[in-house]
């Protein structure tokens, strides 16, 4: 993407974060705006990216007290990419609203774009999710009020901001398990001649916590741990290259306690692995007062690069680990690696960008099933369907943007939500009310919500072969009264099941059912499908409107729910 593509992607991020102006502005947002000062920089003028997270901090909380109404605490942040450098002279500005709250936590997003007086360019530096939580005053948890999505956008955003949510509280569950079986496949770590000896760049400081370093309860700021833990793990990465490294991605992470003036503040880096163009540097924060034990307050883990003068990634040294626990983390700094591209690739990339069939891995189950999810999410944000056909009180919509056909269905039933979820998202049962599901097999139910299928469809030619997809079927019970019950498909490739010489391998990209509850007796159901050439055939004469065949198929899901409701209350099926 070139620079002046990304510059109209920020101003469209911006127009998104700012709306329609000061008069419908969101409640919950915050802005701040800074100059870079030589004080805030580095000796090669770039702004220090501790400065900007003690920034990107401050706006955030400010936003999550806004809503709150009382003091709020950072519980943790997501992984955060930074696209460029600032420098003196820069002015910086940071966006900050709610997306969501849940019960004592709310999720912030935050937008930093960077601005050049002299010539009016905005471009965009990063764009983090932080999570605060309201501090309990007593012994029960804040119960926050609702965050009322006023756009579309907001919407959005509201919805994937549970998703989002899903995902880290079990971040770090996943990756200990991901950890334990990757690096039990790695063999020993490789031996390279002049490599440097790891011991060379562990670095320990230590900080006492004063009045400007905590806010109006006495506790730390988050940024502030993050400024110091960023200038620790800097250090770290220059002794590596004998240079100054340039920070790319810190990982997700999580303040696992508080830290109070007066704490001492432990903070130890050392570099976990190099790459070719990168290094991983580990930083661990622990904290004590007086003789007591120490706490452990945070562990992050942070990527660099050492950039020459065309700002290309130089080489960079091979590091020669301590024995034990350096050459554990060796080894799970690579898988750290492949663990952060396959996050940063299949979930931060826009839904366009994404191949179309993802390999299937333990390592990114998570992730593909937050990307099949958030892909289905955002189809149903979309507007500007047009009403294609209408029979049997089943309507069919398309829409055509951004060179993709995409159709929806919707239609409305006699039947509970949860009930008809049951049976819906068990894939097997589709059989019976559409004609294009010939077979639907279980190939792995890889936890509660997540399934892998194998379905065969028809030839939709005389004596042509059959076509098959490997779907990854990923289901949602909803969060509150605002989120759909949701059914989201997408295809996924398995080295246990290539494509046959029977059947021609097919793709989805993003299909599935969004459920409402209108009442406790009727549920609407909308269909969405993104239309890839495999799906195409199928719906082509409904949507030029020489059939009407979708609208015949839903009117037999809505008859094959009302006729099994009843059956699946007495015996819910066994996939879901
Ligand atoms: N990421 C995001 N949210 C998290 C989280 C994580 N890793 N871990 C817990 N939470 C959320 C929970 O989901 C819950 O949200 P909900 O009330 O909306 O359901 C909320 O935090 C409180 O959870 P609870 O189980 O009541 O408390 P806890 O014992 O897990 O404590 C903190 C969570 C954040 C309050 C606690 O870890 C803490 O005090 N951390 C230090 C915060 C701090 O001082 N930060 C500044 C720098 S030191
Ligand atoms: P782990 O050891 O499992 O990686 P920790 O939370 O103990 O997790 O530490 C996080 C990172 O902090 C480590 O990967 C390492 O890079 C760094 N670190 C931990 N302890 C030290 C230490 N004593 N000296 C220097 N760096 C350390």
């Amino acid at each position: 993407m070139t620079s002046e593509e990304k510059g109209a992607d920020t101003i469209l991020e911006l127009q998104a974060m700012q709306e329609t102006g000061e008069a419908s502005r969101n409640p919950t947002q915050v802005q701040m705006s800074q100059i870079v000062l030589p004080c805030h920089a580095n000796h090669c003028g770039e702004l220090s990216v501790g400065q900007l997270l003690k920034w990107m901090d401050s706006t955030a909380c400010l936003s999550a007290e806004r809503h709150a109404g009382c003091s709020c605490v950072t519980a943790s942040v997501d992984d955060i990419h930074f696209d460029h450098t600032l420098g003196v002279g820069n002015v910086v500005n940071i966006i900050a609203k709610v997306n969501r709250a849940f019960t004592s936590s709310m999720e912030v997003g935050i937008l930093v774009t960077c601005e050049d007086l002299y010539t009016d360019r905005q471009w965009r530096v990063c764009h983090a999710f932080a999570t605060f939580v309201a501090r309990r005053t007593g012994a029960a948890k804040v119960q926050l009020k609702q965050v009322v999505p006023r756009t579309q956008i907001e919407q959005l955003e509201y919805s994937l901001a549970a998703e989002r949510r899903r995902m880290r509280l079990i971040h770090a569950e996943i990756i200990t398990d991901l950890l334990e079986s990757s690096t039990a496949q790695l063999g020993e770590c490789q031996e390279y001649q002049d490599a440097v000896p790891a011991e060379r760049t562990r670095v320990e400081s230590v900080e006492l916590v004063l009045p400007p370093h905590a806010n109006h309860q006495v506790s730390t700021f988050g940024g502030q741990i993050m400024a110091w833990m960023e200038n620790v793990a800097t250090i770290a990465a220059s002794r590596l290259c004998n240079a100054h490294p340039t920070l790319r991605t810190i990982d997700m992470f999580h303040f696992r306690g508080p830290s109070h003036i007066g704490d001492r503040l432990v903070v130890k880096a050392i570099v976990n692995n190099s790459f070719k163009n990168s290094m991983e540097v580990g930083v661990c924060a622990e904290a004590y007062k007086g003789g007591e034990p120490l706490r452990h307050i945070n562990s992050a883990f942070m990527t660099f690069e050492l950039l020459d003068g065309d700002r290309k990634p130089r080489t960079l040294p091979r590091i020669r680990p301590e024995l034990v626990d350096g050459k554990r983390r060796y080894k799970e700094a690579i898988a750290r690696k492949k663990i952060r591209l396959d996050r940063k690739y299949i979930i931060s990339c826009k839904q366009t960008e994404v191949p179309l069939s993802v390999p299937w891995d333990p390592s990114n189950q998570m992730y593909l099933s937050y990307n099949n999810v958030s892909a289905l999410k955002l189809m149903d944000t979309r507007k500007n369907w047009v009403l294609t056909s209408e029979k049997s009180k089943v309507t069919l919509y398309t829409l055509e943007e951004n060179h993709m056909l995409c159709f929806k269905v919707e239609m409305y039933a006699n039947v509970p939500a949860e009930e008809s979820f049951h049976l819906l998202s068990d894939l097997r049962t589709r059989k019976q009310w559409d004609p294009h599901y010939e077979e639907c097999e279980v190939i792995q139910e890889v936890d509660e919500d997540d399934i892998l299928y194998r379905v065969v469809t028809p030839s939709v030619s005389k004596g042509g072969k059959g076509k098959d997809f490997i779907l990854l079927a990923s289901r949602r019970k909803p969060c509150d009264s605002r989120d759909p019950y949701l059914i989201a498909l997408r295809s996924i490739t398995l080295p246990t099941h290539p494509p046959t010489d029977e059947y021609n391998r097919e793709e989805i990209l993003c299909a599935g059912f969004t459920i409402w509850e209108e009442s406790s007796s009727v549920t609407k159901f909308t269909y969405y499908n993104q239309a890839t050439p495999g799906v195409l055939p199928y719906i082509s004469t409904d949507i030029a409107g020489l059939s009407s065949s979708s609208c015949s198929i839903f009117s037999a899901c809505s008859r094959f729910l009302e006729a099994n409701i009843e059956s699946l209350a007495a015996a819910p099926p066994s996939a879901c």
